[in-house]
């Protein structure tokens, strides 16, 4: 049994830093406020002329660096993220000119926030159907650039950055306890796209900003996000009871909680990040997953559960083996 098996994770964050106390004088909020609704703390903003692509590559940099594996030994290449540099090429053939990488083939995926689980599991299918022996899966976003500095319901929630796992083939037993991708499962429901989303776009031939409903996306968050989970655990015959790390999409805490809640899992086995990040959208996994190795969290052998949702909506899960 092919198994898609991470070698090497890494991520890339912004030099600056903003504390919720910048929006204060901006508008009517406080960190108070955005402390106890969404459990964040800070975010990192790009710089003027810091882009996705630019953040993307430094990501795939450093996972590539722990694999061991040079850029042109890989076959494939993708981006989760709904703000690519341009509209086309994709930011994908753009890492892959930074890279070095003149082999393989390179795209970029949108499923905005759940972009990340999307990706992971394409690469899975080009691996376990032997189109791809070393694939690298990014996410990276500059939400900074589409938002609305006026609207305190959606501009103190996002923050920009990368993530990116390398992936490669290995013979595994076909068992639960084999290292790699074990089980993913993805949704979407289009009937959902007027609750999260950007009022503008190339067809439109408007620019846009996100707007959300806070409370129907938190309401779809909290159901769809443990029954995700539940389902993809369930095509292994596991439970939470069975789960070493949930490395959730960081949107806001009281969504991450109460996912875990419902999964049976306590927070001590939650990987938790946004108090740093914000939410970063489909870079927000591959961040935490980065994080979670850096401080000692998630181990070789670790079974770790990923889930996300976003605009479309959008969302799924993916079990691996670290
Ligand atoms: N500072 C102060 N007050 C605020 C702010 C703010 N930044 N934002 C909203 N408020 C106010 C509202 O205007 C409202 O005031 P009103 O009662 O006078 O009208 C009050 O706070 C309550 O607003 P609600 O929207 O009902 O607050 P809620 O408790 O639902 O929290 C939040 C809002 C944090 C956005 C919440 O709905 C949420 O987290 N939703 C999930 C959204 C999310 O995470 N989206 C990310 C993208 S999708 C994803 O990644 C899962």
């Amino acid at each position: 049994t092919l198994r898609a098996v991470v070698r090497g994770v890494g991520h890339h964050l912004p030099a600056r830093v903003v504390p919720n106390s910048w929006f204060e004088d901006k508008i009517d909020t406080t960190d108070e406020w955005i402390v106890s609704r969404t459990g964040i703390e800070r975010r990192h903003f790009a710089a003027e002329g810091e882009t996705t692509s630019g953040m993307a590559a430094s990501a795939a940099e450093k996972a590539l660096k722990m694999a061991g594996i040079a850029a042109t030994d890989v076959d494939a290449l993708i981006v989760a993220t709904s703000t690519a540099d341009l509209t086309f090429p994709s930011a994908a053939t753009m890492v892959q000119d930074r890279l070095g990488m003149t082999g393989g083939f390179a795209f970029d995926i949108q499923a905005v926030c759940a972009g990340f689980v999307f990706a992971l599991a394409q690469a899975n299918a080009l691996i376990v159907s032997g189109q791809a022996t070393r694939v690298v899966v990014i996410g990276a976003e500059t939400f900074s650039r589409i938002l609305d500095w006026e609207d305190r319901g959606t501009c103190v929630l996002f923050g920009d950055g990368a993530g990116a796992v390398v992936l490669e083939a290995e013979d595994g037993q076909g068992t639960n306890d084999d290292r790699g991708i074990l089980a993913t499962d993805l949704h979407s429901d289009g009937r959902h796209r007027d609750i999260l989303y950007v009022d503008g776009g190339v067809s439109t031939q408007t620019t846009g900003l996100l707007r959300m409903q806070g409370k129907e996306v938190f309401r779809h968050a909290v159901e769809k996000l443990a029954q995700t989970a539940h389902t993809s655990l369930g095509k292994l015959g596991l439970t939470g009871d069975d789960v070493d790390w949930i490395v959730p999409h960081q949107a806001n805490l009281r969504i991450i909680k109460s996912t875990a809640h419902k999964m049976g899992v306590g927070m001590d086995r939650v990987v938790v990040t946004v108090q740093d990040h914000g939410n970063t959208s489909a870079a927000s996994i591959p961040l935490a997953l980065s994080v979670g190795v850096e401080r000692g969290q998630i181990k070789r052998g670790d079974l770790v559960v990923t889930e996300a949702i976003g605009g479309g909506l959008a969302w799924g899960s993916v079990v691996l083996r670290w």
